[in-house]
């Protein structure tokens, strides 16, 4: 079933992912601070392909994917108006980078060792239905990644359980098999995996990777 997102971003991730979901036949608004920074993106993703403000993006979504850079978050999400955050599912896919360089290959987050950055969001935006997913990936891999018929796994939390379930639907649309950690409180650990993710890229130049949990 068709349905109509909105991804909050105009970097990398966001159009990836929103040319991974057109492909799978949602429709899907890109939200940016300037939309015309989103021309070429509209002209490479095709006809169906649409672009808005933060607001426009959120507003007409039943579904909003967060991808906009982690210190800004908060800010990207006030823009789009907590009236158009209220009930719904939130992909969360930003990552609490801080804005100063890997040590040995080796992020810094600004968040502290005891939360996350979604649960800064979730507390901030109650209404809001967040779920934690596809941070832990480069987005040159995000959709449908192969790895010669292998599945990566992407691990997903929130405290919406309907929402994690609608989130894993999307996250299988685009070649992934699903891991739910639960709640929020796993989202730190979750978010951490960014960290993990990272390191061959920066001590070897290695960015090809994903990540998969064997049973
Ligand atoms: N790059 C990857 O491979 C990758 C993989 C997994 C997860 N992530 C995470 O996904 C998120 C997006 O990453 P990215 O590399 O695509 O893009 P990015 O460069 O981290 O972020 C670009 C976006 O951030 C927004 N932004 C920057 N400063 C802002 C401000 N002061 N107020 C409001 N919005 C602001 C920009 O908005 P405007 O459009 O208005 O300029 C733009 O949409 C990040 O949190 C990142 O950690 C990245």
């Amino acid at each position: 079933m068709s349905v109509r997102m909105g991804i909050l971003g105009s970097g990398t991730v966001a159009r990836t992912l929103g040319s991974g979901y057109l492909d799978v036949g949602h429709e899907v608004i890109l939200g940016s601070r300037d939309p015309s920074k989103l021309a070429d993106w509209v002209e490479q993703a095709g006809l169906k392909a649409r672009v808005g403000t933060f607001s426009e993006a959120a507003h007409s979504s039943e579904i909003l994917i967060l991808a906009v850079k982690g210190t800004a978050a908060e800010e990207a999400l006030s823009l789009a108006g907590p009236e158009n955050l209220r009930d719904k599912v939130i992909l969360d896919a930003t990552n609490p980078i801080a804005d100063i360089p890997p040590k040995d290959g080796v992020l810094s987050f600004f968040t502290g060792p005891e939360e996350s950055l979604m649960n800064r969001l979730q507390k901030h935006y109650p209404g809001g239905r967040f779920v934690k997913a596809f941070n832990s990936v480069g987005a040159g891999r995000m959709v449908q990644p192969d790895f010669q018929g292998i599945k990566p796994t992407m691990f997903i939390c929130g405290d919406d359980e309907d929402a994690r379930k609608i989130v894993s639907g999307l996250v299988q649309e685009l070649g992934w098999e699903v891991c739910d950690m639960g709640s929020s409180a796993a989202s730190r650990s979750v978010e951490a995996l960014c960290i993990l993710w990272c390191i061959p890229g920066f001590r070897e130049n290695s960015w090809n990777h994903a990540l998969k949990l064997l049973r």
